[in-house]
C-alpha cells in the first residue's frame, strides 16, 4: 500500500500526497494537526491525543512547509503551531485499511496448497521463531503446531501466546469428542461441511484453536477452506450471487437448555471499502428470512454456488491432525470441517478455544519492534 504513495512539496504552504497512477490529493491541514506528535499535542508515554480536534480552529491552514533533511517535513500551521512528521508515518496513516498495512497482507489459497504451514511448538519461543509463527497465520490464516503436549487444557497455554481467551457458553475450552448427550453436532462422530463457528454470536470469536489428544479412528480428517479465496472467486466469476451473499442478512441460531443465541450476518460480510471482512457460513444454523420467491430464489443458487464451492476439492485441504498437533484458525475467513468416524474404532477427542482477533496481529506489531535474535517474548501486561 505504501509503496504506491509519495508525498511532495508543492508550494510553500501545501504537501501532497501523490498516488501510483499519477493522482494527487492535498493534505488537508486539520488530518495533519491531528497528527501532530510534539509534547503539546499527545502525551509522550501513551501517544494519546491531549486536545480534542473538534476544537481546532475549522478554517485552519498550513502556513509553510520545508524539508529540513529527507523524509523529514516540518510543517506551520495558521493557529501557531509548528510539528515536525516524518514522511514514513504519514504515508502509514494515509492507507486506507490501518489494520493491514503493519501486518502481512492476506495471501489467498485453495486445494493446490502444498505445503501445509506446520511449525514446531515450543514453550518458550525466541522472537524470530514467534514472528515465524505468526507470518503462515496472517498470510493463509492458519498454522499447525506440531508437538503440543498432548495434555487436557494445553490448548489454553497455546492459545494465551497470541491473544486473550474467549469464554463461552461451552466453557473457556471445549471437549471435541462424541456424547451421547450432544448439545452441537461437533460432539457427535458426523461429518461437519465446512463452516465458521458460532455465526450465532456477537461478536463471532475470531480465531479457533483444536488440540489433538487422541485419535484412534482411521476417520476424522480435518479440513478447511479460504472462504476469502473462494468468495472472490464468485466476486470474479458469479457477481450477481456474490452481490446476493454480500448483502442478504442471514439469522443464524443456536438453541440448548441454557442458551439462546441469534445473530445475523450476511454469509459474506465486506468492510466499508467493499473488501472483505469476514465469512460467516454454518449449513446447520442458518436461515434466511421470507423475502418474495423471486429474491429467494436468487438467494437459494448463490448459496449453493458458494457451498459447492466450499466443499470442492479444487478449494479444500484435508489432513490428519494427529496426537500433539494443534490448528490455529482465524475464524472469520477459514471455514473448518471434519470428515464422519467411527466410534467404534477408537478413542478421537480434541479439545478446542477461542481467543479474540486482534491478539496475533498485536504481538506481531510488538514483536517487530523487538530486537532480532531476543532469546524470549515479554506477555502482554493490558
Ligand atoms: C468444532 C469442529 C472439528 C473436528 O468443534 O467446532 O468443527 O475436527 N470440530 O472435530
Ligand atoms: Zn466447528
Amino acid at each position: 500500500m505504501q509503496g504506491s504513495l509519495s508525498l511532495k512539496i508543492a508550494g510553500p504552504a501545501e504537501l501532497l500526497l501523490e498516488r501510483a497512477d499519477g493522482t494527487r490529493c492535498s493534505i488537508h491541514p486539520l488530518w495533519l494537526r491531528e497528527r501532530c506528535k510534539d509534547a503539546a499535542s499527545v502525551d509522550p508515554r501513551t501517544q494519546q491525543r491531549l486536545q480534542d480536534p473538534s476544537d481546532f480552529d475549522p478554517d485552519l491552514e498550513l502556513l509553510a512547509v520545508s524539508q529540513p533533511s529527507a523524509g523529514v517535513y516540518r510543517v506551520r500551521f495558521s493557529d501557531g503551531h509548528e510539528a515536525s512528521f516524518s514522511a514514513e508515518e504519514i504515508l502509514a496513516e494515509a492507507a486506507l485499511d490501518p489494520n493491514d498495512h503493519d501486518c502481512p497482507a492476506p495471501r489467498l489459497w485453495d486445494g493446490t496448497l502444498a505445503e501445509l504451514p506446520r511449525v514446531r511448538w515450543r514453550a518458550d519461543p525466541g522472537r524470530d521463531e514467534l514472528i515465524s509463527w505468526l507470518e503462515p497465520f496472517l498470510t493463509l490464516g492458519f498454522v499447525i503446531f506440531e508437538g503440543v503436549p498432548s495434555e487436557p487444557g494445553m490448548v489454553l497455554t497455546v492459545g494465551a501466546m497470541f491473544g486473550f481467551t474467549r469464554e463461552t457458553n461451552f466453557g473457556a475450552l471445549f471437549n471435541v469428542r462424541s456424547t451421547p448427550d450432544a448439545n452441537d453436532l461437533a460432539y457427535t462422530s458426523l461429518a461437519l461441511d465446512p463452516h465458521t463457528d458460532n455465526p450465532y454470536r456477537a461478536p463471532v470469536p475470531g480465531i479457533q484453536l483444536l488440540h489433538c489428544l487422541v485419535n484412534e479412528t482411521s476417520g476424522g480428517l480435518s479440513t478447511l477452506v479460504d472462504g476469502f479465496a473462494v468468495a472472490q472467486s464468485l466476486r470474479e466469476q458469479h457477481g450477481q450471487a456474490f452481490r446476493i451473499l454480500s448483502s442478504t442478512p442471514v439469522r443464524f441460531r443456536y438453541i440448548d437448555v441454557d442458551a439462546e443465541l441469534t445473530a445475523s450476518a450476511p454469509p459474506i460480510e465486506l468492510d466499508v471499502t467493499g473488501g472483505l471482512k469476514a465469512i460467516h457460513f454454518s449449513p446447520r444454523l442458518d436461515f434466511v428470512p421470507l423475502f418474495d420467491r423471486e429474491q429467494l430464489e436468487a438467494y437459494y443458487r448463490a448459496r449453493r454456488l458458494f457451498d459447492q464451492r466450499l466443499r470442492a476439492p479444487d478449494y479444500q485441504i484435508r489432513f490428519l491432525l494427529e496426537s500433539g498437533d494443534l490448528v490455529m484458525f482465524d475464524n472469520c475467513r477459514l471455514l473448518h470441517g471434519r470428515s464422519g468416524f467411527d466410534p467404534a474404532e477408537g478413542l478421537r477427542h480434541l479439545q478446542g478455544c477461542y481467543i479474540d482477533m486482534d491478539g496475533p496481529r498485536s504481538l506481531y506489531r510488538v514483536l517487530r519492534r523487538r530486537p532480532s535474535g531476543e532469546s524470549s517474548y515479554a506477555r502482554r501486561s493490558a
